[in-house]
């Protein structure tokens, strides 16, 4: 498995938008239209050339936002969708970053695992953020020192039990 950085050179980005096809019933977004702003951070994971899985963040001051990140179904449960995080924790330890924040669907158990197995706590839930079916959302974070890029304590604020 091999985790690179992407750029709007690198060759073969509409494999990306093909993983978000495949993972989401509506991608509202295109890898070209993200990596098109200054602010955008993508990664994606190939194995034996053939894309499984990207994210997405946002990196704005001290803080980096983790947009989206998503695995083809075949290649679900090996490790991509953690490979991909692990990799956007090391860029926020190398560039100081202070906090990582994302929000995810309350019913989507598979992603909340993911995030809280890599240390995120919950900080908050938006009631109805989701347009198309008004579920809530769950905000959740990851401090970080950014002098050592060692993780700082942290709790659920909320509990989405
Ligand atoms: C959530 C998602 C990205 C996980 O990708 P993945 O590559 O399968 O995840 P990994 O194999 O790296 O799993 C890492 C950890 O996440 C958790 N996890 C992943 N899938 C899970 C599942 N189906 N049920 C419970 N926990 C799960 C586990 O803690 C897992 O560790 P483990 O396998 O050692 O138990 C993937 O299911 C997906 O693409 N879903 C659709 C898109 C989406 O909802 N994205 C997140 C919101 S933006």
């Amino acid at each position: 498995m091999e985790v690179t950085r992407l750029s709007a050179e690198t060759a073969g980005l509409d494999e990306v938008d093909g993983v978000a096809l495949a993972a989401f019933e509506h991608p509202q977004f295109s890898i070209r239209e993200e990596l098109s702003r200054p602010w955008t951070r993508c990664w994606m994971v190939r194995r034996g050339g053939e894309a499984l899985a990207f994210l997405i963040a946002w990196h704005v001051a001290d803080e980096v936002h983790v947009l989206n990140v998503a695995t083809a179904p075949a290649a679900r449960r090996q490790g991509c969708a953690r490979a991909l995080m692990t990799e956007v924790l090391a860029y926020a330890r190398e560039h100081q970053v202070r906090i990582l924040l994302l929000e995810v669907r309350r019913s989507n158990v598979p992603a909340i695992g993911l995030y809280r197995g890599l240390g995120f706590h919950t900080l908050s839930v938006r009631k109805g953020y989701y347009s198309d079916n008004g579920e809530d959302a769950v905000e959740m974070i990851l401090a970080l020192d950014p002098a050592t890029g060692a993780m700082l304590p942290g709790r659920d604020e909320v509990s989405i039990a």
